[in-house]
Parts: structure tokens; sequence; C-alpha cells
């Protein structure tokens, strides 16, 4: 028998509730009852939609035999979230006719899961959304905040909208096929909550790696869903990042720049995937913090082992310039004026956002790197 769901609700202007349980992607009522109007278009990526698409467009038919349904599928991998996806998600829109009542389904990881959002809320200038999230990093923060994206080669998300979702449904069965690399890429994004703000969640963390590696169903439902809680109180004090949101970017100035300095990763090549990439630049941002005296070289340390026991980068890959990632972090959307802006520690649980970072501690850490 399935556990009972864990909910967690999100408040704010736009309230909605995010539902963690396996077998969610079943549940014809609850999908169904989403969508407001006729149409519904389910976003997915070529690696998801063989695997669970079906099975959620015959669950949409079972509740609401009258729903047109059109399926947009895009090529797995980073390298899809771009302009020319977004405008052929749209064109989905259109083919389908779809009314202003219209619902996108976001079904996939983090990529889907921005460039589905970002399309229904350019669509008729909005229309709902819900998340299904199927990668952990998806199911912890992706799918829950309503920041919706595309990349252009200057940078990550850099074109994109504050939009939230109507509904999340994290069905936990779908963990099971995702593959151990991205599943720690998830565990990245965990264990930035720790970081940030939560000293025994970490230390939690630290104790039950092996069954969170392991793919435990209960331990990965109680990591989502304290995750999600934690994302949950800061995105309803602060839905379109003027403050306390931006702490959730620990470590992604850093990362981003790797990002987009090796191109973004994509099935085809071994470059740094998101959580990865995050994961490096959670030292870094560390490293920094220990070098401007905010927090002691123990508490990176601490860090960096943690993520690592979690069988995650801690360096910056070879061959990237740190000048080069320096230009890069200068285009972060958190600058303001010029300065760089960013999430930094003054220890473990304890990170706070410093304007006008000095570009010169930054370069070193990055050639220390
Ligand atoms: N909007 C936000 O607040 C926010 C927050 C964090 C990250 N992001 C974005 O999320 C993206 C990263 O998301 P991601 O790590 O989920 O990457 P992803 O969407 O590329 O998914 C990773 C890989 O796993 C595959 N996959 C997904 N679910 C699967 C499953 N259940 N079984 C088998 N394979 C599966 C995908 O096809 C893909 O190849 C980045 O673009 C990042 O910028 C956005």
């Amino acid at each position: 028998m399935n556990p009972a769901p864990r909910t967690v609700a999100v408040g704010g202007e736009h309230p909605y509730a995010i539902t963690i349980a396996p077998g969610l992607l079943h549940d014809a009522g609850a999908l169904a009852a989403q969508v407001r109007g006729r149409h519904a278009l389910l976003v997915s990526d070529a690696n998801v939609a063989p695997l669970y698409a079906a099975q959620v467009r015959e669950a949409l038919h079972r509740a609401r035999a009258d729903l047109s349904i059109g399926t947009f599928v895009l090529p797995a991998g980073e390298a899809s979230k771009t302009l020319a996806q977004f405008g052929h998600a749209i064109e989905a829109l259109a083919a389908l006719g779809a009314s202003r009542d219209a619902c996108v389904f976001a079904l996939g990881g983090g990529v889907v899961g921005d460039l589905a959002g970002f399309a229904a809320a350019c669509w008729m200038r909005g229309v709902d959304c819900v998340q299904l999230p199927t990668t952990l990093l998806a199911m912890v923060d992706s799918s829950v905040g309503g920041k919706t994206a595309v990349d252009i080669a200057q940078g990550k998300n850099l074109v994109g909208a504050f939009h939230p979702p109507r509904a999340v449904f994290a069905d936990t069965a779908t963990l099971r096929t995702l593959p151990a690399r991205e599943l720690r890429a998830g565990l990245a994004e965990v264990i930035k909550y720790g970081a940030i703000r939560d000293a025994r969640f970490l230390q939690w963390l630290r104790q039950e790696r092996e069954s969170l590696l392991a793919g435990d169903d209960e331990a990965l439902a109680l990591a989502i869903a304290a995750s999600c809680e934690h994302k949950a109180e800061i995105v309803e004090r602060d839905p379109l990042e003027q403050g306390e949101r931006a702490l959730l970017n620990l470590g992604h100035t850093f990362g981003h720049a790797i990002e987009t300095e090796q191109g973004y990763g994509s099935p085809d090549n071994d470059n740094l995937n998101h959580g990865e990439a995050v994961a490096v630049g959670m030292v870094l941002a560390a490293r920094l913090s220990a070098a401007l005296g905010m927090a002691g070289e123990d508490d990176a340390e601490t860090l960096r082992a943690l993520l690592r026991d979690y069988g995650l980068p801690t360096e910056i890959p070879a061959g990237l310039a740190p000048e080069a990632l320096l230009a890069r972090m200068r285009l972060d959307k958190k600058n303001l004026a010029g300065r760089l802006r960013l999430v930094l520690w003054r220890g473990i649980g304890r990170a706070e956002v410093v304007p006008d970072v000095d570009e010169a501690a930054v370069l070193a850490v990055l050639r220390a790197g």
C-alpha cells in the first residue's frame, strides 16, 4: 500500500499545494481537476515522455473525456532550454487552439519545468501551469516558487518570468528510473537548504547519506518534504526575489558561470549538470566567505566533505579559465549597478547576501579552485 501523501502549502498571493507521494501520475481525479477549460498541453522531454506521458494522458482522458490534449516533447538536456524550443512550445499551444483557461502540464525535470512554465506564463499573457516533476532536483527546487526561464548563449535563465504553478504533484515513484548521477544532482540542492538555513538538516543528511543515495523511498520523501517546506517558507515571503529569496542561490553564481562557460550539459557531453555545478559553486562560495573573514575554513571543509561523500564534484572542471568565469559572473541577475552581489555565508546554516564583493578576492578563489 502506498504511504499517505505529504503536502506542503505554499502561501502568498497565488497559493498552491505541493503533493508528494508515489503514484500521483495515475491520480486521474486530482490531475484533471486542475484543468479549468478544455485544453491541456503536456510538455515533456525525450527521456521522460516514453516513460510517463501515456499514463498522464490516459489519466486526464479517464477523468475528462472532453479534454483536447496536445503533447510537445523536447530533446532531453539543458541544451534544449532555448528560445527556439520555447517557440515550438508556443506553436504547440497555438496548434491546440488553447484558450485562456488552458492548462500546461510540465512533466519532467527542471529543464521541462522552466521551459513549460515560461510558455504558460507567455501564452495569452498567462495560462495555468501544473508541475509534474520527475527529477529529485525538480521536486525539491525548480517546480516550486514560480521562476520560469530559458537560457541564451550569454547566460543561464536570462529570459523568463515569475509564474507560480497552479499545483505541484511530485510522484516519487518516477525517481526509480532516474539515473544515479541525476539523483546526486538533486541531492546537491537538498544539501543547499541545510547549508543556507538549517544546520540540523545538514546533520540529518550526513546520517541518511546511504539510504538517500540508495533511493530509499521514505528517506527521499522526507528530504523532499523538508526541502519544499524550506523553499515554501522563503518564496511566500519574497516571491519576486527582492530580498531573502536570493539566499536560495548559494553557489549558483559560480555554478551558472561554470555551466555557461562549458556550454551547458547534455546527454552527449560530460559537462557538469546543474546540480553538480551548484555543488562546486557552494564550495567556492564557502571558500570565498572564509577568505573574506566571514566564516572559518573548517566550515568550508565540512561542506566540501559532505558533497564529496555524496559523490558530487567539488572542484572547477579542468580547462575553464578563472578570468572567463569571472566575466560570466558579472552578468548574473543578482548583480546591481555593475557590482558583484553574491550569496556567501557566516558558517553552516547562516547564508547572507553580500553586495559589492571584491573581484580580486573572487578571482583568487577561482584560481585556487
Ligand atoms: N525555476 C527554478 O527555481 C529552478 C531551480 C533550480 C534549478 N532550475 C533549473 O532546472 C534545470 C535542471 O533540472 P534537472 O536537474 O531536473 O535537469 P533535467 O530536466 O535536464 O533532467 C535531468 C535528466 O534526467 C532525465 N529524467 C528526468 N526525469 C527522469 C526520470 N524520472 N527517469 C529517467 N530520466 C529522467 C531528463 O531527461 C534529463 O536527461 C536547470 O535548467 C536549472 O536552471 C530551476
